[in-house]
């Protein structure tokens, strides 16, 4: 499947996003279930089949518990020990499920970065932001110390936190919610990632820090042809910024599609009752 309309008020990704014309992400046939001591294993992955097409930002939608989260960390290699998983994942055509520990260590980053759920939980409280992004500039780039704080202050910058050097010195729970994210996401691109996975980065946070988060990942997912995957609970957001949706419920993908036909012509009963209960389908002016 090809992806189909860019997003409203996004340019159509450059040559060298799109150049070798196959999907960045394919996940296919991708199923899982949790070993559990006594009788069967449960199934909460069932044959999930989607792509992600470079350049572009795709996202994830779906209820609470239909397997979102342990799809994205699963891409990852970060599923829980106690899920069992088979089918195929390929980034940029190489098989990542049975990588093994090292395999994913040197994809983990550079190759893909992720950015949690809650953002402060994914910050160490007892060192300072600056710290925390320092060792992983250093580690991911391979520069010294001080390249690494000048990539860092940079890094803050382009997520927009004002006055970055004096917020490097502080510690995360001195920050607001909303620069916590940006700093997650400043980490996250300090890697310089070829997929940046986003697992509802906005939530939390009061809607207008969510409209400057998510234009933000919007504006660095149009710079340098990065290719995003967003899973997020907010049609809204999904309407404003992405090329393609990807519908979950209860562990299988319901629907796959390009944003625009999606808002036009729900497949799935399910997206219909997705896009109602968001109160969008009869809402004028749905990008298309
Ligand atoms: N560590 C775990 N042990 C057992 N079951 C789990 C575990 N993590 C998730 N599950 C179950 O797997 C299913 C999918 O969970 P997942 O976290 O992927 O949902 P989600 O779509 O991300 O939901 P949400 O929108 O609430 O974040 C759920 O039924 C959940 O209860
Ligand atoms: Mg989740």
């Amino acid at each position: 499947m090809t992806s189909g309309a860019t997003a409203a008020g996004r340019a159509a990704p450059g040559t060298a996003a799109t150049a070798a014309g196959t999907p960045l992400l394919t996940v296919s046939g991708l199923s899982g279930a949790f070993r559990t001591p006594h009788g069967e294993p449960t199934e909460v992955l069932r044959d999930i089949s989607f792509e992600v097409p470079r350049g572009r930002i795709t996202a994830i939608v779906g209820e609470t518990g239909s397997g979102k989260s342990l799809t994205a960390l699963t891409v990852m290699g970060l599923c829980p020990p106690r899920l069992t998983v088979r089918g195929s994942i390929t980034f940029d055509g190489r098989e990542l499920l049975g990588l093994g520990e090292d395999g994913y260590r040197e994809l983990r980053g550079s190759g893909i970065a992720m950015v949690f759920q809650d953002a402060r939980s994914s910050l160490n409280p007892v060192l300072t932001v600056g710290r925390q992004l320092t060792d992983v500039a250093r580690l991911h780039r391979g520069v010294n110390k001080r390249a690494a704080r000048d990539l860092v202050a940079e890094a803050l910058a382009r997520v927009r936190i004002p006055d970055p050097r004096r917020r490097m010195a502080q510690y995360p729970h001195q920050f607001s919610g909303g620069m916590a994210q940006r700093a997650m996401i400043a980490m996250a691109l300090l890697c310089r990632p070829r997929l940046l996975l986003l697992d509802e980065p906005t939530t939390g946070l009061d809607v207008t820090t969510q409209a400057d988060v998510m234009e933000l990942v919007v504006e660095l997912a149009g710079q340098d042809g990065l290719t995003a995957c967003l899973v997020t609970h907010d049609l809204g957001v999904v309407g404003e910024t992405c090329d393609r949706v990807v519908v979950m419920r209860h562990g299988t993908v319901v629907e796959e599609a390009a944003a625009a036909d999606f808002f036009r012509a729900p497949r799935a009963e399910y997206s219909r009752v997705l896009l109602a209960a968001n109160r969008l389908a009869d809402e004028p002016g749905r990008p298309s």
